[in-house]
């Protein structure tokens, strides 16, 4: 076992880039929803001086048409899948997963509990996460906000709720000004705020975690090369996932797998994985 690389949600298309996604040790999709959304107005992203703002909204074409033609498509491809699901109520989150549950090219249901960019259940986090545990065996990975006064609490929640591992971060709400006009950048005002500014925010999110509960951590969050992805495994994290710089940089996932591989043994790590939690001790 090593550090497995995946994408962070929407930041790959892999029917487009295909190349790309092969790269990957997993590939996770765009969040799914129950019905097709067109997502919000455009503009619906911008560029800030040290990363991205998105308020793109969960655009996609709902569940039923992912199941007939997208996962077939990406199953062709020979890609491991791990779908993201997102949903505007418990029993949303919890039917897709049912629908998920018998498909054997489905490897990890993500549960997008932290969109910045729409209206959130009204349901707890844990909630959900019990709801989709009622309805699938598939291990289930629990994507939270780093907005939060204390993550490794709701860690325990959805951990105590039926979460088999965590990924951690999500975007945080951020705003991008128009210098001359002054107004939002973007439609909606504001958006979910990607990049390099986020990697210690990351750090910090997946160290709290690794603390509070022992399960699998999937780190993102301003990863850009080897370093960062070594330094989110010493957090605490054991896979690693890549996303604002897929926008930038195509052969991010090799490069960074072969970075990686590099920063561990010159620390005197046989493999990436040895250094993971070590900053969390001593
Ligand atoms: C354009 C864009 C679209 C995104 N769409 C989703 C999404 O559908 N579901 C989700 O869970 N996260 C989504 N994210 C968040 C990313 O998966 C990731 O958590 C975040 O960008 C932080 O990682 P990064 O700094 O490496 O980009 C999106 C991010 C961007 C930039």
């Amino acid at each position: 076992m090593t550090v497995a690389l995946v994408n962070g949600s929407g930041c790959l298309d892999a029917l487009i880039a295909p190349g790309v996604a092969a790269q990957l040790d997993a590939f996770v999709t765009k969040t799914i929803t129950p019905e097709p959304r067109e997502g919000n107005p455009p503009v619906r992203i911008a560029e800030t001086e040290a990363g991205m703002l998105n308020s793109i909204g969960l655009q996609g074409p709902g569940i039923a048409v992912f199941l007939s033609d997208t996962l077939p498509a990406l199953a062709a491809l020979g890609l491991r899948v791990w779908v993201s699901v997102g949903g505007f109520s418990a029993p949303d989150y919890a039917g897709i997963c049912e629908r998920l549950d018998g498909r054997p090219d489905v490897e990890v249901i993500e549960l997008n509990l932290s969109c910045p960019n729409v209206e959130e259940a009204p349901e707890s986090s844990a909630q959900i996460v019990a709801a989709c545990r009622a309805s699938t065996t598939k291990p289930l990975y629990a994507k939270l906000s780093p907005a939060t006064s204390d993550i490794g609490e709701s860690a325990r929640a959805v951990v105590a709720a039926g979460a088999d591992g965590l990924t951690l971060v999500n975007t945080i709400r951020g705003m991008a000004l128009d210098p001359l006009s002054l107004k939002p950048k973007l439609a909606r005002g504001f958006g979910g705020y990607s990049g390099p500014a986020l990697k210690p925010v990351a750090l910090a999110c997946v160290s709290a975690c690794a603390r509070a509960v022992d399960v699998p951590i999937v780190g993102l969050g301003g990863v850009r090369s080897g370093q960062d992805a070594l330094e989110l495994v010493a957090a605490g994290a054991s896979v690693v996932s890549l996303g604002t710089v897929l926008f930038a940089d195509p052969t991010a996932p090799e490069r960074i797998r072969r970075e990686l591989r590099h920063e561990s043994t010159a620390r005197g790590y046989p493999d990436p994985l040895a250094a993971r939690g070590v900053a969390n001790s001593g």
